[in-house]
């Protein structure tokens, strides 16, 4: 099972939308995936239309874990949206989680020893993460094995990169294989002398780190979000789906590389 935070510090940069048909896009590969709503704005399991609040959530188990009578039990907590994908529900309530977190011992592990007692069997658990830094979204990346970050080519992307960094240090001192899968361009327009410029600055920066599919302005994206399905069963002849579909078999091959790198240097270090 590989666990991946779509993270970034920053609003509005296209993390939700990644989520979902990134993981969609992956099942119609042939993979089981499980997605995660770590975000108390629900986006990801509004956007997959689970309007509702449900009874049990992300949060309702955070709060079974913190509990010391009971076991968070994420099994319990998984729905089938509209579009067939099987989602972790988050709800504002998750927003009171940080508290409850911060005066808990060995709290930074909670979500990831919660997701390896699961008993369901995934290929993939792909986590939508908080833009503000804090528990939720240390949690969310002490349980993963990779971040991919979604950045749009405007003005200071690399501000944001940086502030971020700090999060992913401090969530490298509980996880030391926690590793960046790569920076991805989101609504990037070539014809747009700055998008250039910025992606330019960030390749420069961060080599092949950034992958080289982007995914272009669509409102078919957001449409889709309306009406709570991923793009492949809203408008499968859309770019969105189409470059999602890309972007899909780029991070496949990298998961594909990276775990052999992984696997390769365990060995020489064991
Ligand atoms: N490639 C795209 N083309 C057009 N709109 C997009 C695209 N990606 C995201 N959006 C829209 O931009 C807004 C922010 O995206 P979202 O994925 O929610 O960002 P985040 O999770 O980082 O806050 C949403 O309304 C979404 O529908
Ligand atoms: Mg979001």
């Amino acid at each position: 099972m590989i666990i991946v935070s779509i993270a970034g510090q920053k609003g509005g940069t296209g993390k939700t939308t990644t989520a979902t048909n990134l993981a969609a896009a992956i099942v119609n590969d042939g993979n089981k995936v499980l997605l995660i709503d770590a975000d108390p704005q629900a986006s990801l399991t509004l956007s997959l239309g689970i309007q509702q609040e449900r009874e049990r959530t992300l949060y309702s188990e955070y709060l079974r874990e913190v509990s010391i009578e009971e076991d968070g039990d994420l099994d319990r907590a998984i729905v089938i949206t509209k579009s067939g994908l099987h989602l972790i529900p988050s709800s504002t309530a998750l927003a009171q989680t940080e508290q409850k977190l911060m005066c808990e011992y060995e709290s930074e592990t909670k979500l990831q020893r919660m997701i390896h007692k699961m008993k369901s069997n995934y290929d993939f658990v792909i986590i939508d993460c908080p833009p503000s830094p804090g528990m939720l979204l240390t949690n969310a990346l002490v349980a993963s094995d990779y971040i991919l970050i979604p950045l749009q080519a405007e003005y200071l992307p690399l501000k944001s990169i940086s502030g971020f960094m700090h999060c992913f240090e401090e969530a490298k001192s509980f996880n030391g294989s926690l590793d960046i899968i790569g920076f991805v361009f989101i609504k990037y327009d070539r014809r747009i002398v700055m998008s250039r410029n910025v992606l330019a600055e960030i390749e420069n920066i961060f080599g092949d780190k950034v992958f080289s599919t982007r995914i272009r302005s669509n409102i078919q994206l957001s449409r889709a979000q309306e009406a709570g399905l991923d793009i492949f069963k809203y408008d499968p002849t859309s770019h969105g789906a189409s470059d999602y579909g890309e972007l899909a078999m780029e991070f496949l091959s990298r998961i594909k590389k990276m775990n052999l790198c992984h696997t390769v240097q365990g060995a020489i270090e064991a």
